[in-house]
């Protein structure tokens, strides 16, 4: 039911990811919703706090009654309860939090409504803590109760891809091995660890960004046309496509560390930890046999950002000599500041007759005045009271994610595979632009693109 009376509990709201990300998505939601209501004291006003421990159901009683009480004052016509509980807490929790929820505060009402739960990262560390994460919590909840978090799927030109893709004829064609010579997804954070280096060097880069958020990207440009756009329709294609991902090749790794990331007292001395890492995937599939998808992520980079770029071939036959300029290129710049365009050769203009490398550009703030872009995370919040699981990560596509990452994680978590280290604030180590070009990436000579000025 989509009226009655709705609870949110944010679990751990004490902490960071409370503070930084849920507490101003619920706010901006609020917001939204009501229209006198630009006052944060009205939304404060709305809130109740109860402390208790996570693993005693004395707490959870108390929580229960709680919302109980808030339900039967708010008793709508239908009478119908919808409890939302987000957990903002550290994984390890999880099995007894869920646990202590399916014994004290489900949903009650004979009238209809649900209980649904919301976990973020970390789903484990490799395939086996993961798979058995999974089972701890599908013991207590059904699949369609369960809400795991990707932001990155909550990010606009993320959602876009489907549009693009499977919207356009101009795109339909090209989007195969025929056309596309090599595809990169890139992360850049021009920051370090900065105080999380307790968590961090227990995951490292590859846990924090890659598995998840990069993975899930490569699958929406990768995946085949959903049968609809029902949520199950769309994850059952991502799961094939991360199912038809190759062993990763240890030549086609480079891994970095960036020279001071061991200075954070949480991090030891000897850490093995990448704060870097480029990786090709391969698919193998009919669709993209034999096209490098370059996944690549760093920390304490020389900028920030996060793009994708689909370079496609050359022309055959060319009479023009372009592919000596560049090729074309199809990028999509997820953040800072949305933006898509495509790198094409055209006539100088004037009157000479030679090519020089421009742009179709579409930038977001110049095209759309005034449009404010909502946050990942009010997106997906939303999505989590109105029952859509399309941007959020089933059960067997996590599963999925992880045996692709496992072997290569496992040699680094022994020391197997080393990262080198890099300058903070520069490009990463040379050798993932060696591999880069090696994977077939031809860099554009003398053109930059230019944002717009608004
Ligand atoms: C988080 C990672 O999932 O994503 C962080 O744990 C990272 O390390 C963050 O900084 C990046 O998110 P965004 O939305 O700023 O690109």
């Amino acid at each position: 039911s989509e009226t009655g009376c709705l609870s949110i509990v944010v679990l751990g709201a004490s902490g960071d990811l409370a503070k930084k990300k849920t507490f101003p998505a619920l706010f901006n939601l609020y917001r939204q919703g009501s229209v006198k209501a630009e006052d944060v004291s009205e939304f404060l006003q709305l809130m109740k706090y109860t402390s208790g421990s996570y693993d005693t159901e004395e707490g959870f009683r108390l929580l229960d009654k709680q919302i109980s009480e808030h339900e039967e004052a708010k008793s709508s016509a239908d009478g119908s309860c919808r409890r939302l509980f987000y957990l903002a807490l550290p994984p390890s929790v999880y099995p007894v939090v869920c646990k202590m929820i399916k014994l004290c505060c489900m949903n009650k009402s004979d009238l209809g409504g649900w209980t649904r739960i919301v976990v973020e990262k970390p789903f484990g560390k490799d395939l086996e803590s993961a798979e058995k994460l999974s089972s701890q919590i599908g013991e207590l909840f059904g699949e369609h109760q369960i809400y795991r978090i990707d932001h990155y799927l909550g990010k606009e030109m993320v959602q876009n891809l489907l549009v693009l893709r499977f919207a356009n004829r101009l795109f339909v064609p090209l989007w195969n091995r025929d056309n596309i010579d090599n595809v990169q997804i890139v992360f850049r954070e021009d920051f370090g660890i900065e105080g999380r280096g307790g968590y961090f060097d227990e995951y490292g880069i590859i846990r924090d960004i890659v598995q998840n958020h990069l993975l899930q990207v490569l699958c929406l440009v990768a995946m085949e046309k959903p049968v609809s756009l029902d949520s199950e329709h769309i994850r059952d294609e991502k799961v094939k496509v991360l199912q038809s991902v190759e062993p990763i090749k240890d030549e086609e790794v480079v891994l970095g560390q960036y020279h001071g990331y061991r200075d954070d007292s949480k991090v030891p001395d000897h850490s093995n930890t990448p704060t870097f890492a480029s990786i090709i995937l391969r698919i193998h599939n009919e669709r993209w046999e034999g096209v490098p998808f370059i996944l690549k992520a760093g920390k304490a980079l020389s900028s920030k950002k996060a793009d994708i770029r689909v370079q496609f071939k050359d022309v055959p036959g060319d009479i023009f000599n372009c592919e000596k300029q560049g090729r074309n290129e199809f990028v999509m710049r997820l953040q800072p500041s949305e933006a898509m365009y495509m790198k094409l050769a055209v006539k100088q203009p004037g009157l000479e007759m030679s090519t020089v490398q421009s742009e179709l550009d579409l930038s977001y703030k110049q095209r759309y005045h005034g449009v404010t872009i909502p946050d990942a995370y009010e997106r997906l919040l939303l999505d989590t009271i109105h029952g859509d699981q399309q941007h959020f990560v089933r059960r067997d596509e996590l599963k999925a994610a992880w045996d692709i990452f496992t072997p290569l994680l496992h040699r680094i978590d022994i020391g197997e595979l080393k990262p080198i280290s890099y300058q903070q604030g520069s490009r990463g180590p040379a050798e993932a632009d060696e591999l880069l070009l090696r994977a077939g990436y031809i860099r554009t000579h003398g053109y930059r693109w230019i944002p717009p000025a608004l």
